[in-house]
């Protein structure tokens, strides 16, 4: 647990499950007060408010699509009406979706771009206007992965979201770093989350994940949130403009882990 997150205002974006629903109800035990952005999974969204507010932080549940301006302006006001201010912006929301390269069409490629690139985009340069404005030394995290670094074939439009966030986060570290603003990314590898589900349900394809985690777990979503109020904290106001991988050694190559190679 980090103090100073007491009563800090966050958005999480994509919090209604996932990776998103795991960092707001972090920063929910931090005492933090979360704004919880969904899409579509509104009952949800409100289910993780409700928790937030067991657990002795507050919460409100905002409807926006990260891809439009618009949403993501009225996203920050809404933090701004409720809470008075902004000091952590947490881009989570994405999408993926496997198509074989030679067969995804224009419109594909857009979607996944739209969403996890130019919606952190967007995300992320609000947030810094509105931080800016209001004289505060906020925090921005987006969620990236280890296709960061690590090609993915089926998954080109998502691995070139995740490798444009590297180059993105890098650029407003370095633009911001005078005015007190840190950017960082985390890099998860394969976590259990509802985006894995299908996938993680069938033993084979399970296995074959597992063959390329060294460290031979999934990870838990509870696993990347504590990153996120890591990040978020004053225990790393020295960081700015990395990715912190969290994938139990995946993007280290295991196939060469026996000296083969
Ligand atoms: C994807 C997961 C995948 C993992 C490792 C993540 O970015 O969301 O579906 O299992 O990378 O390949």
């Amino acid at each position: 647990m980090y103090k100073e997150l007491q009563d800090k205002v966050a958005i999480v974006t994509g919090a209604a499950s996932g990776l998103g629903k795991a960092i707001a109800l972090r920063f929910g035990k931090e005492g933090m007060k979360v704004v919880v952005n969904y899409l579509s999974k509104e009952k949800e969204a409100a289910e993780v408010v409700k928790e937030i507010q067991n657990s002795g932080g507050e919460g409100i549940a905002v409807q926006a699509d990260v891809s439009k301006e618009e949403d993501v302006e009225r996203l920050i006001s809404s933090a701004h009406q409720e809470f008075g201010t902004l000091d952590v912006m947490m881009n989570n929301a994405g999408v993926q979706k496997e198509i074989p390269s030679h067969e995804m069409t224009l419109e594909d490629w857009n979607k996944v771009i739209a969403v996890n690139l130019s919606g952190t985009f967007l995300g992320s340069t609000k947030a810094i206007a509105y931080m800016l404005d209001n004289g505060i030394k906020g925090s921005i995290i987006n969620m990236s992965s280890v296709h960061e670094i690590v090609p993915w074939p089926h998954f080109v439009h998502y691995a070139s979201s995740k490798g444009g966030m590297k180059m993105l986060t890098q650029t407003l570290a370095l633009e911001y770093a005078p005015h007190g603003i840190r950017v960082n990314n985390i890099g998860p590898g394969a976590i259990n989350t509802p985006i894995n589900a299908e996938k993680f349900s069938d033993p084979k394809t399970k296995e074959d994940v597992l063959s390329m985690i060294p460290m031979k777990e999934i990870g838990e979503p509870e696993q990347i949130a504590s990153i996120a109020a890591f990040l978020a904290s004053n225990e790393a106001s020295y960081v700015t403009g990395i990715t912190l991988f969290a994938d139990g050694g995946m993007k280290l190559y295991p196939a060469f882990q026996a000296g083969r190679g």
